[in-house]
């Protein structure tokens, strides 16, 4: 029983020998392949893969099981051929959302604690206190409520910050208040001063923020990004923020990857963006992949799967 790893980003957020060195730890009979050495196609069982070529899943005739190196599963339903029965699972560990959490923190209370003013304020060498928003003046609405939305609401709602979550399924987390389904999405946007969009991709999200949901939000509300580039329309996102709808917005992700060098956003005043490192580092992914190829040897079943039917 073979696993192969797949990863087009060896060598930036995974590295393979790290990866080939831990599992074989695990696992000291492991007939790790590393992509594109794939060997005898026949006796690959298990992939662990944050991409693969439309076809090549369905090529290897004893799949059975793909392990995403990640969270968010959407690369891989790029593939039309993606067989049907094989089950995919995702990281599920905490490292990947503690991660974007920090980061959620630092640009919002960046904003928040107005440390762009205070960083002009010591430019001109000016000693001017300013009152901030008091944490009960503002709203912050969580797009998501999954392993990342539950972690970054809890947080926010620690330091005392108002939250709504929002979701697909009605969740109940302590201190925040949940609301679900699309009826519900308009009065989480029209309350919000902060906008945090941890949701998956998948068709009933692909452009969730565009022009006509944008005209929904509370105005002057500021959105973080850190889901998927698709969840939001770039062009109608700069037309709200130009027109003063939008006070502005963070983007961790693109619907371009990497953002075209001419592109709008890169100069924008009231945008930010970074290239995708919200959550750097998924080595949570290494212990659960020797756990899950474990799983499958015994005939177990695999945690944390994909619902093929919803996406994500
Ligand atoms: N920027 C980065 O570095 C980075 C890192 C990791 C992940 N991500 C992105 O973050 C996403 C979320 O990760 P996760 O692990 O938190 O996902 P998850 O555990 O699968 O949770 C997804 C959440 O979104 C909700 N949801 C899905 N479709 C919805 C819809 N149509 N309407 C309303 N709510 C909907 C789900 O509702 P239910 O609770 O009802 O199912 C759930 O609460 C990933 O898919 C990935 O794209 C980005």
């Amino acid at each position: 029983m073979a696993m192969l790893m797949m990863s087009k980003y060896a060598g930036r957020y995974v590295d393979p020998e790290t990866w080939r060195r831990e599992l074989l730890e695990a696992i000291p009979d492991l007939d790790f392949r590393l992509w594109p050495e794939v060997g005898d196609p026949e006796a690959i069982e298990m992939v662990l893969a944050d991409f693969a070529p439309p076809g090549f899943l369905r090529s290897l005739p004893n799949l059975k099981l793909v392990s995403y190196l990640g969270y968010g599963v959407d690369n891989l339903f790029k593939d039309p051929e993606l067989p049907a029965k094989v089950p995919i699972t995702r990281i599920s560990g905490a490292g990947i959302a503690d991660q974007v959490a920090q980061y959620v923190l630092l640009y919002l209370l960046r904003r928040h604690r107005l440390l762009d003013h205070y960083d002009n304020l010591q430019r001109r060498r000016r000693w001017d206190p300013t009152r901030p928003k008091r944490n009960n003046e503002v709203v912050v609405g969580v797009l998501g409520l999954g392993t990342l939305g539950t972690k970054v609401a809890s947080i926010l709602a620690e330091i005392g910050l108002p939250v709504i979550g929002w979701s697909r399924t009605l969740k109940r987390i302590d201190g925040i208040e949940c609301l679900a389904g699309e009826e519900a999405l308009a009065d989480v946007l029209g309350r919000s001063d902060y906008i945090v969009c941890v949701l998956p991709l998948t068709p009933a999200t692909h452009h969730i923020l565009k022009r006509e949901t944008f005209a929904l939000c509370k105005r002057g509300a500021y959105l973080i990004n850190v889901g998927r580039g698709g969840h939001v329309a770039d062009f109608d996102l700069i037309e709200a923020v130009d027109s003063g709808l939008l006070s502005g917005a963070t983007l961790d992700v693109c619907e371009l990857e990497p953002l075209p060098e001419g592109h709008p956003i890169w100069g924008h005043p009231r945008i930010t963006v970074t290239p995708h490192v919200a959550a750097f580092f998924v080595d949570d992914g290494i212990a659960e992949a020797a756990e899950n190829y474990r799983r499958l040897k015994r005939g177990e079943q695999i945690p944390h799967t994909v619902d093929r039917a919803v996406g994500y």
